[in-house]
């Protein structure tokens, strides 16, 4: 604290000066997140004064063109708009741009000859923050070509970090040999495998509602909880990725990352610290808690539909087999529904839904912790269910937490009827949170890995979603449910709840 008028105030954690270096410059990720992120940074002043951005890919593009492009998506795409000039005659100057394929060894010794110039321009210390923004297929070459160009380091000063984009892997084997990859040239603590579920404010908002406040965690566990159910709907439905879409299906687009870490900041066991690996180590234990589904039981346990022709907010949608481009006998599942069973103490036999889906009736993302019932009922008339208590957070939109409960209705008898306590992030911060990439970037920059997948965390996953593919595959000659689009899922879905009591909320 050398200047005597900061003295008492919060210190904003600034990185060290560094150079990013995006592969994939051109794009759709780096133009509508990445560099939109990274302007805001900017403008939010959470970045150091000497900082550079190369991208890098197969386009002949020049350092203005690069500039413009990048311009272009901030202008659209930018959480601060519009753009601000003065602040962008500088950010703009930083971006710098290298043209090559990226199993071409010559790109790599211009990329070092760039990064030695603008090392020495801007007084960086070789601090290097590699980021690939690039079709899953090139993680590999580009991780070796890096390496094999002496442009990693596994000195802790000057550092070299990387981040790789989701999908990690397609299977656990695939997973595997990603990972040893990686390590032929990186430390597991330079490797920042990205969620952008972790960078969401309301997903670490679970962690400090279970972690900083005293009134929930002892509620949290079987003797209180009697379900979970995390959903993740979608209306929209492949929008142009149906080559992507069919070759992975939901489940591996959207549980096994995305589900299993909203899954783990669930039900994960209180960390020692928040650390990176304090909380990880949580997040693994879980996920090794989950209960393996024995191959014949899968369709007990697991439910997968493909939508059909339907009307989604009041427009006529075509099915999933008549995308642009679909393959009519296509059994790529768009909608999966799954109940685990958690075996350690806190959850013994408390059932876990997550389902998650394209083309249903709204989007939206929430966890919903569904409280047993008061064991005796002195209110009930005519038989009357009692109001179930139902924490539900909701991570998009209109993040927020909402408190279900009984409540008297006024006038001279006792009928309860059901009331909610409401939290909004809009109308109690007055802001809306900030995008998840600025956050994980940010962090990446800091060294900080604890909103970033751990090898085994990965791996972990994998091994249990891979069971479930596996199943499938041996059942590939099996009708596949399908629901129409706009609607909640199929029957079987339904059943899979009713089993345990339970129907599926309609969040
Ligand atoms: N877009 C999203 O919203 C989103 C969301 C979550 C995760 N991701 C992940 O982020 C990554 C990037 O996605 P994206 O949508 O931005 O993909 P994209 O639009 O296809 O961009 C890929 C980039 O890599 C370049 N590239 C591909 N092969 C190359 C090669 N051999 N040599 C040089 N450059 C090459 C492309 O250049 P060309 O244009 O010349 O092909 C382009 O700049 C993927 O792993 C994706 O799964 C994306």
């Amino acid at each position: 604290m050398d200047n005597p008028l900061r003295e008492g105030l919060i210190q904003e954690r600034v990185p060290e000066p560094l150079v990013l270096v995006i592969f994939g410059a051109s794009g759709d990720l780096t133009k509508r997140k990445l560099l939109p992120a990274v302007y805001t940074m900017t403008r939010e002043r959470l970045l150091p004064a000497a900082f550079a951005v190369v991208g890098l890919s197969r386009f002949e593009w020049d350092d203005d063109r690069f500039r413009a492009e990048a311009r272009q998506g901030c202008d659209t795409f930018a959480r601060r708009r519009p753009v601000d000039e003065t602040l962008w005659s500088n950010f703009g100057r930083s971006l710098h741009y290298v043209a090559g394929e990226f199993d071409d060894p010559e790109a790599y010794e211009r990329l070092k000859a760039r990064l030695t110039e603008i090392d020495a321009r801007y007084g960086i210390p070789g601090n290097r923050l590699f980021y690939l923004s690039t079709p899953p297929s090139t993680f590999p070459v580009i991780v070796e070509r890096l390496g094999k160009a002496g442009l990693v380091s596994r000195q802790l000063k000057p550092w070299t970090r990387i981040i790789v984009e989701k999908p990690f892997g397609r299977d656990l084997g695939s997973a595997q040999l990603l990972n040893r990859q990686l390590k032929q040239f990186f430390r597991e603590m330079q490797i920042y495998r990205i969620d952008h579920y972790l960078g969401k404010e309301t997903v670490q908002n679970m962690m400090a509602l279970r972690f900083s406040n005293g009134i929930f965690e002892p509620l949290w566990n079987r003797n209180h909880v009697e379900s979970v159910q995390i959903t993740a709907a979608e209306a929209i439905g492949v929008e142009g990725r149906i080559n992507y879409f069919e070759e992975a299906g939901i489940l591996r687009d959207m549980v096994q990352n995305h589900l299993f870490q909203v899954l783990c900041v669930t039900g994960m066991e209180p960390p020692v610290a928040m650390t990176a690996d304090a909380v990880r180590d949580e997040k693994v234990k879980l996920l090794k808690a989950l209960r393996p589904i024995p191959r014949e039981k899968m369709d007990e346990h697991v439910v997968r539909a493909q939508y059909a022709r339907g009307r989604v907010l009041g427009e006529s949608v075509p099915g999933y087999r008549e995308e642009p481009g679909g393959n009519p006998a296509s059994t790529t599942e768009t909608y999966v529904a799954l109940k685990l069973l958690i075996d350690n103490w806190r959850w013994g036999g408390v059932p876990f839904f997550l389902r998650t889906a394209k083309r249903m009736p709204k989007r939206v993302t929430e966890i919903a912790v569904t409280f047993k019932p008061a064991p005796h009922l002195m209110f009930a008339r005519n038989g009357a269910p009692p109001v179930p208590n139902v924490l539900s957070i909701r991570i998009q939109p209109d993040e927020g937490i909402t408190l279900h409960f009984g409540s008297k209705v006024p006038g001279p008898s006792i009928d309860i009827a059901p009331v909610n306590m409401e939290f909004r992030y809009g109308t109690s911060f007055g802001s809306e949170p900030p995008e998840a990439y600025e956050r994980l970037i940010l962090d990446a920059m800091l060294g900080d890995g604890t909103l970033f997948i751990r090898d085994d965390e990965t791996e972990t996953s994998w091994g249990f979603i891979s069971k479930v593919h596996e199943a499938w595959a041996e059942q590939r000659r099996k009708a596949l449910p399908g629901y129409p689009a706009g609607t909640w899922g199929p029957p079987e879905a339904e059943a899979l709840v009713k089993e345990a009591g339970l129907e599926w909320r309609k969040p």
